[in-house]
Formats: C-alpha cells, sequence, structure tokens
C-alpha cells in the first residue's frame, strides 16, 4: 500500500520540520534537562571541557558534529584528558547531533 507510506513520510516530514527550525533556542534546556552542566561550562573546563573550548577545538573541521553526536550518545575519552565521558543512551540521535551542533557553535 503505497499511499500509507506516503503519509507517513510526510507525517514524519511534518513532525520533524517544526522540531530542526526550533533546535537552538531548546538546546540549552536539553542540556541542563540531560545534566550536561554537571561536567561541562559554556566557557570553563569542569570535569569536561567548557564548550567554547570544545567549539574552538573543532572550528573548520566539518565531521567533528557526527563524531562528537556519537561521542555525546556513546560516551568516550582521549581527546582531553583521561577522564571519559560516560555514555547517554537516553538521547535520541537527533538529540545527540543537535547537543553536538549546539556545542560547536558555542566558540
Ligand atoms: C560525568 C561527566 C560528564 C557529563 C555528564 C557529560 N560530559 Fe561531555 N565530557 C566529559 C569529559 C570528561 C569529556 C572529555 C572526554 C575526552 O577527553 O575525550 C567530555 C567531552 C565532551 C565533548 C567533546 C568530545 C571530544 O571528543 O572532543 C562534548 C561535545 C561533550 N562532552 C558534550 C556533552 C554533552 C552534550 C553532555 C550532556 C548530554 C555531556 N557532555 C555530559 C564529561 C561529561
Amino acid at each position: 500500500m503505497p499511499a500509507l507510506g506516503t503519509a507517513f513520510g510526510l507525517a514524519l516530514a511534518l513532525a520533524l520540520a517544526p522540531a530542526a527550525s526550533h533546535a537552538a533556542p531548546d538546546m540549552q534546556a536539553l542540556a541542563e534537562k540531560s545534566g550536561c552542566f554537571s561536567c561541562h561550562g559554556m566557557q570553563n573546563k569542569v570535569i569536561g571541557p567548557g564548550f567554547a573550548e570544545v567549539a574552538a577545538k573543532y572550528k573548520g573541521d566539518g565531521e567533528a558534529a557526527a563524531r562528537l553526536a556519537r561521542k555525546i550518545q556513546e560516551g568516550g575519552k582521549g581527546n582531553w584528558g583521561r577522564i571519559p565521558m560516560p555514555p547517554h543512551p537516553g538521547l535520541k540521535e537527533a538529540e545527540a547531533r543537535q547537543l553536538a551542533d549546539w556545542v560547536l557553535g558555542a566558540g
């Protein structure tokens, strides 16, 4: 039944479009809700690097957003020291990507 697929695709596109265009203002709230600020300041290092430092480090790196999104979801270490970032499995892939884009815009 191809009509159903089209309708679903359309509904999905409609559902996603407003979320994407309003992503930026909600990011601070999502970061707060996700506990990011217990380890990160916007400017300063807490346990992990300040988000502005992250943005400066990856400035001009077109692949950084995808890598950081994966790291936010799966956790990891080694780019800033030996303390690992824990995984955030509760975040959806799209949320992790939005957070990565937002962090990269923080510099
Ligand atoms: C328990 C502490 C902790 C929490 C909570 C945490 N982080 Fe981190 N984060 C770290 C540490 C430590 C690093 C440095 C890891 C490294 O050296 O590669 C890091 C690194 C990062 C980086 C840079 C990764 C890289 O490879 O350069 C980004 C981006 C980031 N965190 C975003 C987030 C976001 C967004 C959240 C909330 C969803 C979050 N972090 C929550 C501790 C934390």
